[in-house]
This record gives structure tokens, C-alpha cells and sequence, in this order.
């Protein structure tokens, strides 16, 4: 019987190059949905499925992520002076939510070296992982049904989404086993392949970032040599074990998913959260019915 996944890591100490030059003081996974940033809203996404204990990997630059898991005392005394009850729940809500810890990524050498920084907090336990780059819709689940999969058959479960052709170079691709059927909710994974070229893709099932790994993982990312763009591959780690025997599974996410991770992508989030906020969506949603861009 595999044991209930309560832990899980969350890599943040990319540089953000995209997001330049806001991310020269603010880390990227703190631009905020509205007023909420994206690593809140997938730390509760965690929380919400039963996980204690997140890991956040940071790095040295990116201190503003402990102050805002942390406590306030200052902020909170105001808030509470001034009686808002509302503002003081939300600022208190992002530490409340989990047991947080951090360790620094230093030298950072792709998602698998960043991966491998929770050995010693995993300690011999499976982990879920999340990318808080992708955001999964509160209406709808992944992690659940991938933590049900877990517990049935233990192994690696994998978050999947099929990209279509043209965007699965962008992705770690998987291989469904023989005979499994491509379209059910949870398939058997023979293989995997990080960011194949659109021409030789197996599939166009793609992993987005929500993983469930085995303890085994730690030393598979020993063993892993620099794969695709010179970095440590958490897929080359994955296929390593697959090949080796691990079950692996993926969980078909229909859902909805928001990448916050690119910027044209990280606008239509805001949108999309936008148009749903309790203060003011309905004001949002009036104001873009009658929008016409002045360009
Ligand atoms: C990483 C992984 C890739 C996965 C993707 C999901 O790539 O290496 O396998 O499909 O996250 O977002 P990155 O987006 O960091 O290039």
C-alpha cells in the first residue's frame, strides 16, 4: 500500500527572464492574479488535496517569497487596529495554509537539480510536485484524481494535457503504454520524452506541472546527466525509473488551466480571474462586454 502523499515541492528560484524587468525586484511567482499571486493559489491548491508540508526551493534574490509566507506583525496589528477583518484574513491566509519550509536552489541547473533540493525534506516519503507556473481552474481538479492514482498503484502519476502537434515541443512528452486507451481519464505510461521535436513526438499528451514521485526519484537524479538545454531533466530521472519498472501513470487533465508562465498567457489569466473576482467581476465583465481596442 503506498503511503498518503502529505508532502510537496515547489520550485521558485528561476530568474524569471521573461517577466524583466519586474522580476529584477519581484519574483515572478509573486505578480499577482488580481491581488493574489500564482504561489499562493497553487499552495492552496496543495492544501486543499490534503498536503501538511510544501517546500518552497527559492533562491538567495528571492527573499520577498519568505516575507510573504511569513508573518507580518506590523501589517497585522494596523489591520487589526482599523478593525478590517477581510484584509487581515488575507494577509495571514498564505502562511496558514501549510507547514511552509524553504531551502536555496544555488547554482540552479534545471527543474530536476531543483527537484532533487527536497531530498532531506521528502525523506524516504513520495512527493507531489508543482510548477506554479500552471494554475489549475479551483472549479476543477488534477491533483486529487493524481493522488487517487498514487494510492492505487503507487510509482510516478503524472499530470497530462494533450497540446495538439504544434505546441508539444515545448513539454515532456509521454508514450502510453500498449493497449492502453488514449482517451480515458487515466492511462499507463511506457515512455517519456523531454521537449521532442514537433515531427518526432510519440503523442501529443503533454506533462504539466503536477507530478507524484516515488522516493526512488532522489537517486534516479543522481544517476541523471544533463539532458535538453544542458540542464538536469526530471523527465530523463522519470524515464530512468520507467524503464527500470516503476508503474508510471498520467491523469488526463480536461480541465481549466491558465500558464502563467508566459506573458500573453500570464494576461489572459489575469483575465480569466478577473472576470470571476467577488469585488469586481461584475464590474470587469460590464466594462469588457463594451471594450473596444484603441490601437
Ligand atoms: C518543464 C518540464 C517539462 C514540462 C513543463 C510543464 O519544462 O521540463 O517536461 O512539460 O515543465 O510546464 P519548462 O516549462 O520548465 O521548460
Amino acid at each position: 500500500m503506498p503511503t498518503q502523499v502529505t508532502k510537496a515541492l515547489i520550485p521558485a528560484a528561476g530568474r524569471g527572464t521573461r517577466f524583466l524587468p519586474l522580476t529584477k525586484a519581484v519574483p515572478k511567482e509573486l505578480a499577482p492574479l488580481v491581488t493574489t499571486p500564482a504561489l499562493e493559489l497553487v499552495v492552496a491548491e496543495a492544501a486543499g488535496v490534503g498536503i501538511t508540508d510544501v517546500l518552497l526551493v527559492v533562491s538567495p534574490e528571492k527573499r520577498a517569497i519568505n516575507d510573504y509566507f511569513g508573518a507580518n506583525p506590523g501589517l497585522e496589528e494596523a489591520l487589526k487596529k482599523k478593525g478590517d477583518k477581510k484584509a487581515l484574513a488575507s494577509v495571514r491566509r498564505p502562511g496558514e495554509l501549510a507547514r511552509i519550509a524553504y531551502t536555496d536552489q544555488l547554482n540552479p541547473r534545471g527543474l530536476g537539480h531543483a527537484i532533487g533540493c527536497g531530498e532531506e525534506f521528502a525523506a524516504g516519503e513520495p512527493l507531489a510536485v508543482l510548477l506554479p507556473d500552471d494554475l489549475v481552474d479551483d472549479r476543477d481538479s488534477l491533483l486529487g484524481p493524481m493522488l487517487d492514482v498514487y494510492a492505487e498503484h503507487g510509482g510516478i502519476v503524472l499530470g497530462l494535457l494533450d497540446v495538439g502537434p504544434v505546441e508539444i515541443s515545448k513539454y515532456g512528452c509521454v508514450v502510453p503504454a500498449d493497449g492502453a486507451d488514449p482517451n480515458a481519464d487515466v492511462v499507463e505510461l511506457a515512455d517519456l520524452v523531454e521537449k521532442p521535436r514537433a515531427e518526432e513526438a510519440p503523442s501529443t499528451l503533454a506533462i504539466i506541472g503536477r507530478y507524484v514521485l516515488p522516493p526512488e526519484i532522489f537517486a534516479a537524479l543522481h544517476e541523471t546527466d544533463p539532458g535538453v538545454g544542458g540542464e538536469i531533466q526530471i523527465t530523463d530521472a522519470m524515464r530512468a525509473l520507467c524503464r527500470a519498472g516503476t508503474p508510471v501513470h498520467g491523469v488526463v487533465f480536461r480541465g481549466r488551466r491558465y500558464d502563467t508562465g508566459d506573458r500573453l498567457d500570464y494576461v489572459k489569466a489575469v483575465v480569466q480571474i478577473a472576470v470571476r473576482h467577488p469585488d469586481i467581476g461584475a464590474d470587469f465583465r460590464a466594462w469588457l462586454r463594451d471594450y473596444e481596442p484603441d490601437v
